[in-house]
């Protein structure tokens, strides 16, 4: 499994292409559990991410191309996964920096800074139903050999049954099981996308 610099654009238009979308199936996740702009906020992100990656003939390396995408997120998504999201780049843009492309250990310490920092950042860890639920099966996945593809979609269902601790969703309280996070669902929307170059 290698990440290259043209592997992770491709995978963020085909993101951004895939949100729009779910875009409404979003928000309406959202609307559920939430205030019902998830779908909102992550579509005006990655259209902002879109237009930036195609205005750019090149990118240098991963950690360039990464911080351009964070900084992205963190200014047009607002909200609370605005910043979680940004911070996922913002910290492969840490590890990857000056790196073309990254294999093997390089590849599973760049997910597991950006799983750490969204933990940090939203004072949060797995299992609270959240985007963590799904980020962290990912990340630990690429350690094992359980194709990407079955650990996101197991990771998603098994979310889904959970109790929400954070966010808004939280208010909820028993009443959020057995419905899907929406950071959760979008995750996996671009983890897929991911997992699709990584598998070449
Ligand atoms: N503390 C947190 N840690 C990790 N993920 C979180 C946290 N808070 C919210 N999320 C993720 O963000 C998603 C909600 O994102 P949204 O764009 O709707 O922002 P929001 O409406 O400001 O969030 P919220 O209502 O959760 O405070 C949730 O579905 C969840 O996956
Ligand atoms: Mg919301």
């Amino acid at each position: 499994m290698k990440l290259t610099t043209e592997g992770l654009k491709t995978a963020l238009l085909k993101t951004a292409d895939q949100i729009e979308k779910q875009k409404d199936e979003l928000t309406d996740l959202d609307r559920e559990i939430g205030d019902g702009d998830h779908g909102i906020n992550m579509s005006r992100g990655f259209t902002a991410v879109k237009k930036e990656l195609e205005d750019k003939d090149s990118f240098a390396d991963l950690g360039e191309l990464s911080k351009l995408v964070g900084m992205t997120l963190i200014k047009t998504v607002g909200g609370a996964s605005g910043p979680l999201f940004g911070t996922v780049f913002v910290k492969f843009a840490g590890k990857w920096n000056g790196k073309s492309f990254v294999e093997g250990d390089e590849l599973y310490d760049g997910f597991k800074e950006a799983t750490d920092g969204v933990a940090a950042r939203g004072k949060s860890k797995a299992g609270q139903k959240t985007m963590l639920d799904v980020w962290e099966p990912f990340t630990n996945a690429l350690k094992g050999d359980e194709p990407l593809e079955t650990v996101i979609e197991k990771a998603l269902a098994d979310t889904k049954e959970l109790k929400a601790e954070k966010g808004r969703a939280s208010y909820f309280g028993d009443a959020s099981k057995g419905l899907q996070d929406p950071g959760a669902l979008c995750s996996s929307i671009l983890l897929r996308q991911i997992a699709e170059v990584l598998n070449g």
